[in-house]
């Protein structure tokens, strides 16, 4: 397996419309490869989703995994879920705000409000379709990395760039706020 480097906020890559995978590609050894090295690439940089064009390959491939790390101390679990070819709709609830980070974006982080409920529909790893439903911090992940399919960064999302912080920043003036219950 292999550590991946990861395109930056200003690549165009990140700003491409990322193509379907197909049930050939899906099989072949070099996506069965880019699949396992995503995995290893978020997990060593603290990330909680990975999409495939942040790996420089324009394909709609998703990874996602939660456990506590320090980049998202308070992030609940989220087990490994790779999605290929995600579709994602939006169901009735609330909207929820969260600090998004983003490894294409290193060392800030952005105040977004989403949908708490989505369904995807995806093909598994193994080109097997499924369908599930995400709420709350996994579903604001799974629009974050789906987002990156289509080219949208999670800044596009901000309603108030006023809040686009250093890490650090919001570790120190934002983190409280939001553990209190304000503001979110
Ligand atoms: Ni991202």
């Amino acid at each position: 397996m292999a550590i991946l480097k990861v395109a930056q906020m200003g690549h165009p890559i990140l700003r491409r419309r990322a193509d379907p995978v197909t049930a050939a590609a899906l099989r072949s050894r070099d996506t069965q490869r880019l699949i396992r090295d995503m995995i290893e690439t978020m997990r060593e940089y603290d990330g909680v989703g990975l999409a495939a064009p942040q790996v420089h390959a324009s394909i709609r491939l998703v990874v996602i995994a939660s456990h506590r790390n320090p980049r998202y101390p308070q992030a609940p679990a989220i087990p490994l879920t790779v999605l290929v070819n995600p579709a994602v709709t939006t169901l009735p609830g609330p909207r929820i705000a969260w600090w998004e980070g983003c490894l294409s974006l290193p060392g800030l982080r952005g105040r977004v409000v989403r949908p708490s409920r989505v369904r995807v529909r995806a093909l598994d790893r193994l080109g097997r379709p499924f369908t599930r439903v995400f709420e709350g911090f996994s579903a604001i992940v799974i629009q974050h990395e789906t987002d990156h399919l289509d080219g949208v960064l999670y800044i596009d999302r901000m309603t108030d760039l006023k809040q686009l912080s250093f890490e650090r920043e919001y570790q120190v003036h934002w983190a409280p706020a939001e553990a209190s219950g304000k503001g979110a």
